[in-house]
């Protein structure tokens, strides 16, 4: 997908107290085209929440960056996106995919898809206050295919793309994503469709390209896992554990250690998962009281882990002669 002059194939989704400003360098670092912003809420902007200004830092190595905002009056949307703390991003992104019960109770995220009219008016509005990129992240419907609808509400509002997560908000995260859907949107949207839902490797990688859709967007495949990006574009990934230290590095520039130990440890979690870590690995690492301590067990599991893969390949490479 071209935009704003930028070719941006590899997005890495939004993701609501995982997307720090470390974990979107590092992905950028590895092939993520563009990131986004955790979902800041217009009213906190309006306020000035500190907890959501604090959610605003963007680091050097992001290429391509959108906050993203929600909310459903339009005229706060449209003054979210020219919020102070949010003009170093590139482009604005509008939430109505979140299907979390205390964002929709509220009339926000995926609760929007139930009004097309209030979906329209909000992306204009929001078009209309900034000019930059303006996008808006859907799901394929509230309680059932809508996305023939959804795709002109997009357009009508005048949205720069759409990216569309394959299930509808009653779905959450259950079941498959809908690829069939996305192909639809594909069809019918005269703006570029962004698909997500599901890509975790090459297979589905290609399952989600072979839908037409002019870019992918990346959201748990990356968490534990900041390297799908280059694994996806076909780099060398480089010392794994030299990014989860910047990953911390990065972070540490910013917020207190005592606020981060706990923070950190969903991450660090991931990242023993996706080694293999035993279960006792993942249970000290979820109580430690230290971020050195916990990078250390990180770093002797990820060197087990990669002997463990080497001498596999050694046997098998010895199988196959
Ligand atoms: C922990 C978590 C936090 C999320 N936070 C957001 C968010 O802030 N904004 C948003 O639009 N979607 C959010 N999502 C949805 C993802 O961006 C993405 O649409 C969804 O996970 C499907 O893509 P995936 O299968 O690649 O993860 C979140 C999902 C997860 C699992």
């Amino acid at each position: 997908m071209l935009l704003a002059g930028k070719n941006l194939n590899l997005l890495l989704a939004p993701l609501a107290g995982f997307s720090d400003v470390g974990f979107r360098a590092v992905c950028a670092r590895q092939g993520a085209d563009m990131t986004f912003s955790e979902m800041l809420s217009a009213q906190a902007l309006k306020h000035q929440s500190k907890k959501t200004q604090d959610m605003t830092i963007v680091h050097a190595d992001e290429k391509f960056k959108a906050a993203q905002i929600f909310g459903h009056i339009p005229e706060d949307m449209a003054a979210a996106a020219v919020h102070p703390a949010l003009e170093k991003f590139d482009a604005v992104d509008i939430n109505m995919g979140c299907p979390a019960p205390k964002i929709v109770k509220n009339g926000d995220g995926a609760a929007i898809l139930k009004d097309l009219t209030l979906a329209s008016k909000i992306i204009s509005a929001v078009k209309n206050s900034t000019t930059r990129p303006v996008s808006v992240k859907v799901r394929i419907g509230y309680d059932k295919n809508d996305i023939a609808n959804i795709i002109r509400a997009c357009q009508d509002g005048g949205a720069d793309f759409v990216t569309v997560h394959g299930r509808t908000q009653n779905q959450g995260y259950s079941g498959k994503v809908d690829l069939e859907a996305i192909a639809q949107a594909c069809s019918l949207a005269k703006i570029p469709v962004v698909g997500n839902g599901d890509v975790t490797n090459e297979q589905s990688y290609q399952a989600m390209l072979s839908t037409g859709v002019s870019a992918v967007m990346i959201g748990r495949g990356a968490i534990g896992r900041p390297w799908i990006f280059a694994e996806l574009s076909s780099r060398d990934v480089k010392d794994k554990f030299s990014q989860i230290l910047s990953h911390v590095e990065i972070l540490r520039r910013y917020y207190p250690e005592k606020w981060l130990t706990l923070y950190l440890r969903k991450h660090f979690l991931s990242y023993a998962a996706s080694f293999g870590a035993k279960a006792e690995v993942k249970r000290r690492l979820a109580v430690s009281p230290s971020i050195d301590e916990s990078l250390q067990m990180l770093k002797d599991e990820l060197n087990h882990f990669e002997n463990l893969s080497k001498s596999c390949n050694i046997v098998s490479r010895k199988e196959e002669a």
